[in-house]
């Protein structure tokens, strides 16, 4: 029987440069989507799926992520004190449980795989889930449960994949499939950023994904890839053919909050969606489109 997922890694260790200047004093993935930073979404999503431990690899620049999961002790008083129990309840539901949470940092840029490893000692031998939260997911159930929930028939490494336009190979871990059966495919082979004439497919890993602990195993021989970073996908590329290694197409909305478009959907999609205040959204953009 598979193993239970409980435990995720979420690399945080980005400069954010695409968001300078926003992203001078604050770490990117504060960035706020509506209501909440990035880096919540992230963590909600895990929580759907059952997980409750966090491993977050993280750099200098970076300790608003560590107050916004902690109890934000005078501000609450002041809400319980005040009689805000709506916004009281917003605060504490961003806070994780005591224990539940380790940062440490990545202490150089070395690529994704040298951030995953920083985790190593506080995963251990079991499969954990990793999660890129410039990703932004919208689904139900949701993406990281989606993977769990194969990762259970499975046994092994489930990544989330999306069909994504040739021209933009170059900018994903791009992933070879056969024997698909609802959206369920085992993997053949997984390159780092093809060049589009080069790439074995278009389906992009999409920043979701449930690895099993013998990536440690890889990842310590810090051998670098693309771009002269040591890359998570050359270490899954060698678990193929030993463990399970499979890729799931993710049924559901996709943000790509890495890039301001994509960052500014985001906003709009998620607001036009919101039950209390969708419509007046609704209004406020044919009232601007018209201009
Ligand atoms: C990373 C991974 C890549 C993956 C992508 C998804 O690239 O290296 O395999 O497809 O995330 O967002 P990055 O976007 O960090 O360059």
């Amino acid at each position: 029987m598979a193993q239970r997922v409980r435990k995720a890694v979420l690399p945080v260790a980005g400069l954010g440069t695409r968001f300078l200047p926003a992203t001078k004093a604050m770490p990117k993935e504060m960035l706020t989507v509506v209501d909440r930073p990035l880096i919540q979404y992230a963590v909600e999503e895990c929580l759907a799926a059952g997980i409750e431990e966090f491993v977050f690899v993280t750099g200098r620049n970076k300790g608003a992520l560590e107050d916004h999961f902690d109890v934000a002790y005078e501000l609450e008083a002041t809400l319980e004190q005040r009689g805000k129990g709506a916004e009281l309840k917003q605060s504490q539901e961003a806070t994780l449980k005591a224990g539940n949470a380790i940062f440490t940092r990545q202490q150089k840029p070395l690529g994704l795989g040298h951030a995953v490893w920083c985790a190593r000692h506080w995963i251990g031998r079991e499969p954990f889930a990793v999660l890129l939260p410039d990703e932004l997911m919208v689904s139900s159930p949701t993406c990281t449960a989606q993977l769990v929930a194969a990762h259970e028939k499975t046994g092994g490494n489930v990544l989330a994949v999306m069909e994504v336009p040739r021209e933009q190979t170059k900018s994903y871990g791009i992933v070879e499939i056969k024997d698909e059966t609802n959206g369920l495919a085992e993997m053949t082979g997984i390159v780092e950023k093809p060049k589009p004439e080069e790439a074995p497919s278009t389906l992009a890993w999409i920043g979701r994904s449930v690895v099993m602990p013998e990536v440690f195993d890889h990842l310590a021989k810090h051998q670098t890839g693309a771009g002269g970073e040591i890359q998570l996908t050359d270490a899954m590329a060698k678990m193929i053919g030993h463990t399970p290694f499979h890729a799931l197409r993710y049924a559901g909305q996709r943000y790509d909050c890495g890039n301001r478009l994509g960052f500014l959907e985001a906003n709009i999609a998620i607001a036009l969606q919101d039950p209390d205040s969708g419509a007046d959204t609704r209004a406020l953009l044919t009232r601007l489109l018209k201009g």
